[in-house]
């Protein structure tokens, strides 16, 4: 049956990792996969998750309902929404997912399968490769709107794309730190997307798994999720992670949420989205959705979850600056500053791909072919050497 299987090609950024952990020079760094890092270059349990893992140290293995743990999702739907009309008025349908690409896979499914008509899906160029790959895999058309140019969100061509999308669209939105740009809308831009939208009649989802993550603080991050449903009372789907904003990555917890325009249809969504999941994968983990549930749900761990997210998205805001000094004191030809204008986990740094190649091959510095950083993966240990071979990198 497998004769005319293709050979395709493996996950450019998982394959970066892969690279890497097998290559023992002790001046390697991982700069690809979006994973936090503290100081010491450790993985980080964040003292919140450390919190709560004892708190549920005596749940139990059973199965969640097909929609997740019902605790976690109010919570979540309260952390983002809880202020916004649609959330008091109850319409709003969630389901608990495995992290955000689980997420993204149900709203793909629930869009296909309401009668809603949409066709197409419209992604940013560049963004997350598995935007292409889920919405691909499910029928839709995939179309991309230009994104980034001069090292900087490229407006005025995304919103020249964005005008001729039919109302037989949706679109991805990154709610805020763009993968992989790191370039986001200004407010005022904000403003004038969620008009273009609301006119065309396109149907918004926001992928949203960096919101705390970002500036330190989920309301600010998820200013323009609640701009578009609560000021401007648009329907809109959420896919939701806490891969980042957690720590949690291999417990995939993440929630998809549609935002309806009656209480009546949250419903029937709710049963679409259930269908959907009970498809795919069941129900979804519970170990993950346990200690998210009891960071959201217990006042003293989450103050201390605050406290977390200010102390990474810190770091890495330290850290691009420390960056962009070191590159500016070696007087490294060309203009760095889009480093420190970037926002979230990554900077993009604008290399051609021979030298992210010979980065990787002389210097045991990794990243993805795209000259993405993860800026989690700097630290003070290796700063110093990265601006240095970066330096010399530019100059050859
Ligand atoms: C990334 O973009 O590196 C992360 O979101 C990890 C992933 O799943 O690709």
């Amino acid at each position: 049956a497998f004769q005319e299987t293709p050979l395709l090609l493996s996950d450019g950024i998982f394959d970066v990792t892969r690279r890497y952990n097998a290559d023992t020079n002790p001046n390697k760094a991982n700069l690809g996969q979006g994973s936090y890092r503290h100081d010491n270059g450790e993985t980080w349990i964040l003292p919140s998750v450390r919190m709560a893992k004892e708190a549920i140290a005596d749940c139990d293995h059973e199965y969640l309902a097909v929609a997740g743990l019902k605790s976690l999702r109010d919570e979540v739907e309260k952390l983002v929404l809880g202020n916004t009309a649609a959330f008091k008025e109850g319409r709003v349908a969630s389901v608990q997912s495995l992290s955000g690409s689980g997420a993204l896979m149900l709203a793909g499914l629930t869009l296909k399968t309401s009668n809603t008509n949409i066709k197409t899906i419209y992604i940013t160029d560049p963004t997350w490769p598995p935007h292409d790959l889920i919405f691909r895999s499910q029928g839709f058309e995939v179309r991309t709107l230009p994104y980034y140019k001069d090292h900087s969100f490229d407006f005025e061509a995304y919103m020249d794309v964005l005008k001729q999308a039919e109302s037989t669209s949706a679109v991805v939105l990154h709610a805020c730190a763009h993968n992989p740009t790191g370039c986001d809308p200004t407010r005022d831009q904000w403003r004038q997307i969620a008009s273009v939208i609301r006119e065309r009649g396109i149907f918004p989802i926001f992928d949203a798994a960096y919101l705390g993550f970002n500036t330190g603080s989920v309301d600010e991050d998820a200013w323009a999720i609640r701009y578009f449903i609560d000021d401007l009372g648009l329907e809109a789907g959420l896919c939701l992670s806490f891969a980042k904003s957690m720590g949690l990555y291999g417990e995939r917890v993440g929630l998809v949420a549609f935002v309806t325009q009656t209480p009546d249809t949250a419903r029937a969504v709710f049963t679409v989205l259930e269908v959907a999941q009970r498809g795919t994968v069941s129900t979804p983990p519970a170990y993950g959705a346990h200690i998210a549930n009891a960071i959201l749900g217990t006042r003293t761990i989450a103050e201390q979850w605050e406290r977390d997210l200010i102390t990474m998205s810190s770091r890495i805001r330290g850290m691009k600056q420390k960056l962009y000094d070191e590159l500016v004191r070696l007087q490294t030809p060309g203009d760095w500053s889009h480093i420190v204008k970037a926002t979230g986990m990554f900077a993009y740094l604008g290399l051609t791909l021979a030298q992210v190649e010979y980065l990787e091959a002389k210097h045991h510095i990794y990243m993805a072919k795209t000259s993405r950083i993860s800026v989690a993966g700097l630290n003070d240990s290796n700063i110093g050497y990265f601006a240095r071979v970066l330096d010399q990198t530019v100059r050859e």
